[in-house]
């Protein structure tokens, strides 16, 4: 038998859901009784089941059976790779110590440094990979993850490296951030100048070696000052690298302005912006990512300004920020669900964050984040009758069956 010199790509068929495509051209871009046709890892139809183009050849039909169908979610700011934990900083805490004053003592992130430092490879993959399981469980097809606990050279890329394997493991699209500006590492104690230069020099070898899709930094009066942030971006950005930054998250330090003047993916925390910073933002078109899970874990009552934000237009993202000092959570949709009570997004705003809005915060939006024709046939199918159930709920999640360019991934997850 001859083999036709051009094959189409497997062509699928799958109906029996209603649709939340997150187009924005209407509310959730709801498609009831919809239907998506996928050609290979692409979706390539997407539409009410009723308008399917009439004798459609398929290679296989899949019916949902019910259920609302969402993009595949997208945690657009996570560090998942680090060894130990901090309960016991958690204790301090609840028993009146302030984050700034255990970070200053050498604690804080610096503690999750020495764990990490500590940590063999093989065990910080196991652990890396056990919470990106748990994710992919929630629906997220797409994971940022950062470094930023290892802040030395070989430490910083053992960890970017431990973020790669998960995307080469696990059915997931991750986008590695170098996060070497996140402390100041004990061997540069009193020489945050000298540590951010030695930072510059390392990026070109990591991003030679494929480890850094973007760079981070943390821009706070217990991390790096604007000037400092200012010498790494420049540098990122004399090598291509798009920026983020941890921003305005204990007090209002300018980061955000400066992030934007280079351009920056996204601005993240920003429970301190200002009115200025809110206008940076619109007019670089950086979106704002809003971390529910750090604010209510460090029980701030500083809140970011939404109304704000969405008066300017500024996209709004969410992300679990997961980290073992400020939000150890890995579910999305709890973060949802805390940045419509906290934060006070609605229902539809909380599932564009972790979606269409997140994808921008990555620079992913053409490819992903939607559910409309081209797009990576990347979905999350819910056991729910609407998309608002999905922030409504806290504590207990419905199920969710994941398809990740095309493919189901149930089976990785037994
Ligand atoms: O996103 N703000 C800085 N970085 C992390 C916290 C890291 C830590 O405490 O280990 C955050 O909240
Ligand atoms: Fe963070």
């Amino acid at each position: 038998m001859n083999t036709p010199a051009v094959r189409r790509p497997n062509r699928a068929l799958w109906r029996g859901a209603h649709l939340a495509t997150l187009r924005p051209d209407r509310p959730w871009g709801w498609i009831p009784d919809g239907a998506i046709v996928t050609e290979g890892e692409r979706i390539a139809w997407v539409g009410p089941a009723a308008a399917l183009p009439a004798g459609l050849a398929v290679d296989a039909e899949h019916d949902w059976g019910g259920g609302v169908v969402t993009p595949g979610l997208i945690d657009c700011h996570t560090h998942l790779v680090y060894g130990g934990n901090r309960a016991r900083e958690f204790e301090l805490r609840l028993q009146g110590a302030s984050y700034e004053e255990i970070a200053r003592a050498g604690g804080g992130i610096r503690s999750t440094v020495q764990a990490t430092r500590d940590a063999s490879d093989a065990a910080l993959l196991d652990a890396t990979l056990g919470r990106a399981r748990v994710l992919l469980r929630e629906g997220v097809t797409t994971v940022e993850i950062k470094s930023g606990y290892g802040l030395s050279q070989a430490d910083e890329a053992r960890c970017l490296r431990v973020a790669r394997a998960v995307g080469e493991r696990l059915p997931m699209t991750v986008r590695t951030t170098a996060l070497g500006a996140h402390a100041l590492p004990p061997e540069f104690a009193g020489r945050a100048d000298d540590y951010i230069e030695a930072l510059c020099d390392w990026l070109p070898g990591w991003q030679a070696e494929g480890l850094v899709d973007a760079v981070d930094g943390f821009c706070e009066h217990i991390a790096f000052s604007p000037a400092q942030i200012d010498r790494l971006f420049s540098r990122a950005r004399a090598l291509g690298l798009p920026v983020k930054l941890h921003a305005e998250q204990l007090s209002n330090s300018g980061g955000t302005a400066l992030a934007c003047r280079h351009q920056g993916l996204s601005c993240d925390h920003l429970e301190h912006l200002d009115d200025a910073g809110v206008q940076a933002l619109a007019a670089a078109g950086t979106v704002a990512v809003l971390l529910p899970g750090a604010y209510y874990f460090l029980r701030d009552t500083h809140l970011p300004p939404v109304a704000a934000l969405r008066a300017a237009g500024v996209p709004i993202a969410l992300a679990t920020d997961h980290n073992p000092g400020t939000s150890p959570t890995l579910s999305p949709l709890l973060m949802m669900n805390m940045a419509c009570t906290l934060f006070r997004l609605t229902p539809e705003e909380a599932l564009a964050g972790f979606t269409r809005h997140a994808a921008r915060a990555l620079g992913l939006h053409e490819r992903l984040g939607q559910l409309t024709p081209g797009r990576q046939a990347d979905w999350a199918h819910w056991a729910v009758d609407h998309p608002h159930e999905l922030a409504y709920r806290f504590g207990h999640s419905p199920v969710c069956r994941v398809v990740r360019a095309g493919q189901p991934v149930q089976e990785v997850l037994a």
